[in-house]
């Protein structure tokens, strides 16, 4: 009898299919992928890629990204009900009253947002980038960030611009608190302190680093340190231990889960390629508008 990854492998074959997985996967997701990486670094790949199918293991912002990017694939989300609470935190009807509150001003997206977010906005935006893609607007612009508090916070004060924030926020990551940062300083001294940026402001002022989940791979795939605390969501950890056998991860706190992330697993994987199920699909006036701003994020990087 063929194991559920020998009926993966073979299926992904016959179906000319790539998986892609976001760092926050399960293990043995992340384990199976063809591709791991960051919401920037899996928009490139979604938009380069010469399969016909893309089974996307993260959150339906994600694979939706990959759908405006690669309309002519079939994008596939292996549970439909992986959303992102902070992308449900903003709806298209808000932004437009915030938008008509602020005339003028341009409005930057977080990709943790809907499609209609992205097509609303002037330009989209991942945690690895925000602050190239503040910088590349005119300095005299009031900017929209929306829909992340935090994320629009620490960009504002690296960049010193005028931006309102809208008040969504990633829950998985306001569960670190400033204590959680005080705890593993005194147990883990020489540990550096490595924070995603959806975290808030005052415990974000504790992190010895601040970066994308990519850029907390490469900080400690490159730095000599032997420990590390990582403020992001555990999934990571599972790459972290992998590629560095020598150091040791700490994460800042246990409670650092998305639920949402955790949907994924071997057997509705193998379920999406027979079935082909759950399907992306955009109005295509609105995944032409949000490929615009998603199009001028890729080109910067
Ligand atoms: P990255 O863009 O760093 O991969 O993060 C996405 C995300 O959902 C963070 O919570
Ligand atoms: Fe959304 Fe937070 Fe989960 Fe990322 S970790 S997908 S921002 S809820």
């Amino acid at each position: 009898m063929k194991t559920i990854i020998e009926k993966i492998n073979k299926l992904r074959k016959e179906k000319n299919a790539v998986i892609l997985a976001h760092n926050y996967q399960r293990g043995e997701i992340q384990d199976i992928a063809d591709f791991v990486g960051d919401s920037l670094a899996l928009s490139r790949k979604a938009a380069e890629t010469k399969a016909d199918v893309i089974i996307f293991c993260g959150v339906h912002f994600m694979a939706e990204t990959a759908k405006i990017l690669s309309p002519e694939k079939t994008v596939i989300l292996p549970d439909e009900n992986a959303g992102c609470p902070m992308a449900n935190m903003l709806t298209r009807k808000e932004l437009i009253k915030f938008k008509n509150e602020h005339p003028g001003a341009l409005v930057v997206a977080y990709v943790n947002c809907s499609a209609e977010i992205k097509a609303e906005a002037d330009i989209c935006c991942t945690s690895a980038n925000a602050v190239k893609v503040i910088e590349s607007l005119p300095e005299d612009k009031e900017i929209l960030f929306v829909p992340d508090q935090s994320l629009g916070a620490y960009v504002r004060e690296q960049t010193g611009r005028k931006v309102i924030l809208w008040n969504g926020y990633c829950p998985t990551h306001h569960r670190f608190l400033i204590k959680d940062v005080e705890n593993k300083k005194k147990n883990y001294p020489d540990a550096p302190i490595c924070i995603h940026p959806e975290a808030t402001a005052d415990v974000l002022a504790l992190a010895d680093f601040i970066g994308s989940t990519s850029q907390i791979l490469s900080y400690c795939r490159e730095s000599d340190k032997k420990e590390f605390v990582i403020g992001t969501e555990i999934g990571i950890l599972h790459t972290l231990r992998k590629e560095n056998p020598g150091k040791i991860f700490y994460p800042l706190s246990v409670l650092g889960d998305c639920p949402s992330m955790k949907l994924t697993t071997l057997e509705k994987v193998l379920w999406s390629l027979e079935d082909l199920e759950y399907e992306i699909k955009l109005d295509e006036q609105i995944r032409l508008d949000a490929e615009e701003s998603v199009r001028k994020m890729v080109a910067i990087g």
